[in-house]
C-alpha cells in the first residue's frame, strides 16, 4: 500500500482524506513512477466538486507529477527504470474517463506516452509544474494558427496557463508584441515574463485599449468582453467552458509527452522557465492547504505539491 489524497465523495475541499491506496502494477506499455512533485491544477478541484464526465470513486485527483520510474510493463521501451520523468498523466480525451489513481499519491502508473525525460537542470518542483499549462498553452496557439511576428493579447497573464503562454508567444511562437493582464500587484511580475505591454484590469477597461491584436487568447473565460481587443476575424481562444461569447473558439489540451520533448531546449536554454507560486512548494500533508489557496482563483504560477513523502517500499512485486 502507499500514501494518496482521495475522495469517495464529490463536493468542497473538505472531502478530500489522506489514507493508504493499493501501489498497482505497470501494464504493457506503462511505467510506475514514484512521484517526487505534483502541481495542482483548476480541473483538479472542478471534478472533485462535480463530476464532469464518466468516474469511478473513490479518485485521487491529480494530473501533473515528477519522478523516478521505478518498474515498467514489458512493452515499456522508451524509459528505463532509475529515469527521471514528468508529465500529465491524465488523458481525458483517449481513456473517456479519469484514471481514479492521480498524481497525489507516492506512486503513480501511465502510459510512457504521457511523460517526457525530465530536462537536468529543472527542479522536480518545476518539472512538476509545466504539463498541464503548456500542453494548453500549446493547444491555443496551435488551433489559432498563430504565426510568427503576429501579436498576441492574453487575458490572465499570470495564472498557470498564462505564465505559459506568455513566455511561449515571446520565446516559442515569436510574436510581434505580447499583452498580457492582471491585477496591479502582478504588473511586474509579467514584465519579468517577457511582457512588452501588461494591462492592469483594475485600472484599464478591454474598451479602453487601443491597439487590436491578431489572436486574444482568454484563460479566464472573459471572452464576453475581451473579444474587443481582436482584430477583425482574428481568432479569440477561450479555454474556460462553455466559453462566454459564440464569437470565441473553446480548446481542451492535447495530453502528450511529445510537446514537453519538443521544448526541452527552451527549458534546457532558460527560454522557458516554471513559474512556481510564492506560496509552493506545499508539503504532501498540507494538500488541503495548497487546494485552498488555487481556489482563490488568485495563484500567481502553479501550485506544487513537495516533497511526497515516500516510506520505504518492497516493490519486488513489480518486477
Ligand atoms: N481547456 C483546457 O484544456 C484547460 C486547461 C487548463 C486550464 N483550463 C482552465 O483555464 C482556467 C485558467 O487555468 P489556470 O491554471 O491558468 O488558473 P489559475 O492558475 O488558477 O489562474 C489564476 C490567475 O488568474 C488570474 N485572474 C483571475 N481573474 C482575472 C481577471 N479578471 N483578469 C486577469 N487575470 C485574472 C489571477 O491573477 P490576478 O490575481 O491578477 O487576478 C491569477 O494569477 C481555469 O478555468 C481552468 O480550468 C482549461
Amino acid at each position: 500500500m502507499q500514501k494518496a489524497w482521495f475522495y469517495e465523495e464529490h463536493g468542497p475541499k473538505e472531502v478530500l482524506q489522506q489514507g493508504d491506496v493499493p501501489i498497482p502494477y505497470p501494464q504493457a506499455d506503462q511505467l510506475l513512477v514514484q512521484v517526487h512533485a505534483a502541481a495542482l491544477n483548476p480541473i483538479d478541484f472542478k471534478l472533485r466538486q462535480n463530476p464532469l464526465g464518466p468516474v469511478d470513486l473513490p479518485v485521487v485527483p491529480g494530473c501533473d507529477m515528477a519522478g523516478v520510474v521505478v518498474a515498467k510493463g514489458d512493452g515499456a521501451l522508451r524509459f528505463d527504470v532509475g529515469d527521471e520523468v514528468y508529465g500529465n498523466i491524465q488523458n481525458f480525451k483517449a481513456e473517456g474517463k479519469l484514471k481514479q489513481l492521480g498524481s497525489l499519491a507516492e506512486f503513480v502508473v501511465l502510459e510512457e506516452e504521457l511523460v517526457a525525460v525530465k530536462p537536468k537542470n529543472v527542479s522536480f518542483e518545476e518539472a512538476a509544474s509545466l504539463p498541464v499549462a503548456v500542453q494548453t498553452a500549446v493547444e491555443g496557439f496551435k488551433t489559432a494558427g498563430f504565426k510568427e511576428g503576429q501579436s498576441v493579447f492574453i487575458v490572465g497573464g499570470a495564472g498557470g496557463v498564462g505564465t505559459s503562454a506568455l513566455q511561449l508567444a515571446k520565446q516559442f511562437y515569436k510574436a510581434s508584441v505580447v499583452t498580457a493582464t492582471t491585477s496591479t500587484g502582478k504588473v511586474d511580475f509579467l514584465k519579468g515574463l517577457g511582457a512588452d505591454k501588461v494591462v492592469d484590469y483594475t485600472k484599464t477597461r478591454y474598451m479602453e485599449v487601443e491597439e487590436k491584436y491578431d489572436f486574444v487568447f482568454d484563460t479566464i473565460g472573459d471572452s464576453r468582453k475581451s473579444y474587443v481587443v481582436a482584430k477583425e476575424d482574428a481568432p479569440v481562444i477561450d479555454i474556460t467552458w462553455p466559453p462566454s461569447n459564440p464569437r470565441a473558439q473553446h480548446t481542451s489540451l492535447t495530453v502528450s509527452g511529445k510537446i514537453l520533448e519538443e521544448l526541452r531546449p527552451y527549458l534546457e536554454s532558460g527560454r522557458l522557465k516554471a513559474v512556481i507560486d510564492p506560496t509552493s512548494p506545499f508539503p504532501f500533508s498540507n494538500v488541503i492547504e495548497a487546494f485552498k489557496h488555487l481556489e482563490t482563483g488568485r495563484a500567481r504560477g502553479k501550485v506544487v505539491i513537495s516533497p511526497v513523502v515516500s516510506s520505504s517500499h518492497d516493490l519486488a512485486f513489480c518486477t
